[in-house]
């Protein structure tokens, strides 16, 4: 078996290893023969190579068959984040999703982050998806700082191992209903050096990526852990990786906790500021997602209901929307617009689109 260019292939070729789309379905099986129509469809679909089996490889066995299930998985929740964390200028968030996409992909080639990935998965599903999500948010905003792909890999291959001390620590520990003793938040907290010292080992992890999963806890004011640093001494990739870690935390369903939404994240982001988290970077990050996107139905402080209309790009909280259902109920027709920036007192209460 081995790797071509999709313009090399031609019909006959035999496809070497089953092919998935990014929401891991199998697009083509591992054993079916090209036709010009499948080439002419993967073009389409924006695939760049495949694998096929012909003559000149019959001898060379790529070792898939273990992490290929973790693949899938990756490219799923990879799949959902994007669908989720919705993207602001709508203009480039189809090109921003597709650059992350390739990102991941790249970074998927390397076998040691693979092979790291699937201990992940094996040893506890959630660590698994949260990691994807990470990666995915912190792509996001190293895109928006106009990193360059050497840099978007080594922070993405990180962000997807940043958790991975956490296989050190027993599971009942990780998904405890009740707050943790002390002494197991000292162990909880021992899961950056592990997985440093994890990472370190690996040859093919850039010394910048395993350093994500040390200092994804420091915090910029200097109250993180395990070393206490603060500012800029802390790596630009782990203070990107801090902000998309408690993004997602905040917003997925966890034993202890439900699930809120995006603003609430927001919300809490920007409460800690100036203390915990690198305000340049955060405020960078707030304006790549929309958190109302244009068109969300929103229900406000005083009970009316209304249409984002117009997003805040300096405080994502505070769109402007169009009433559409006044506050005892009346339907608008050309109804008011409130634009929250000038109304300080009114906020939104729900989104009604998150809120199951
Ligand atoms: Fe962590």
């Amino acid at each position: 078996m081995r790797k071509i260019l999709l313009e090399h292939a031609k019909k006959g070729d035999v496809v070497g290893r089953n092919l998935y789309s990014s929401n891991g379905n199998i697009l083509l099986s591992a054993g079916i023969r090209l036709t010009d129509k499948y080439i002419e469809k993967l073009q389409e679909l924006g695939v760049d190579d495949i694998y096929i089996k012909d003559g000149v490889s019959k001898d060379i066995f790529i070792e898939d068959a273990i992490k290929e299930e973790t693949l899938i998985n990756v490219r799923k929740n990879m799949a959902e984040e994007m669908d989720k964390i919705k993207l602001s200028r709508t203009e480039d968030a189809y090109i921003s999703m597709k650059l992350i996409g390739n990102i991941m992909e790249y970074i998927l080639e390397n076998k040691d982050v693979v092979v790291n990935l699937a201990d992940i998965r094996s040893t506890n599903e959630y660590t698994f998806t949260h990691s994807v999500n990470v990666c995915v948010l912190s792509l996001v905003l190293g895109l928006s700082l106009g990193y360059d792909r050497q840099r978007l890999l080594e922070l993405g291959t990180g962000a997807l191992l940043h958790d991975i001390g956490k296989n050190f620590i027993p599971n009942d520990i990780i998904n405890k209903l009740s707050p943790l003793t002390p002494e197991e938040y000292e162990l909880v907290k021992t899961h950056t050096s592990r997985g440093y010292e994890v990472l370190r080992e690996n040859k093919n992890i850039p010394e910048l990526s395993s350093y994500v999963a040390l200092a994804h806890h420091e915090r910029y004011d200097g109250t993180g852990y395990p070393l206490g640093k603060r500012g800029e001494d802390i790596h630009e990739y782990a203070r990107i990786v801090s902000i998309a870690d408690v993004f997602d935390a905040i917003t997925s369903k966890r034993p202890y906790k439900m699930k809120e939404n995006p603003s609430r994240a927001v919300d809490y982001l920007i409460s800690m500021e100036s203390r915990q988290f690198d305000e340049q970077l955060l405020s960078k990050f707030l304006e790549s997602i929309a958190v109302y996107p244009i068109g969300s139905k929103v229900k406000l402080s005083d009970g009316s209901l209304g249409l984002v209309i117009s997003e805040n790009r300096e405080m994502p909280t505070r769109p402007i929307v169009r009433i559409i259902y006044d506050r005892k109920g009346n339907r608008m027709n050309m109804g008011e617009m409130v634009d929250l920036m000038k109304h300080p007192t009114m906020f939104i209460k729900e989104d009604m689109e998150q809120v199951v």
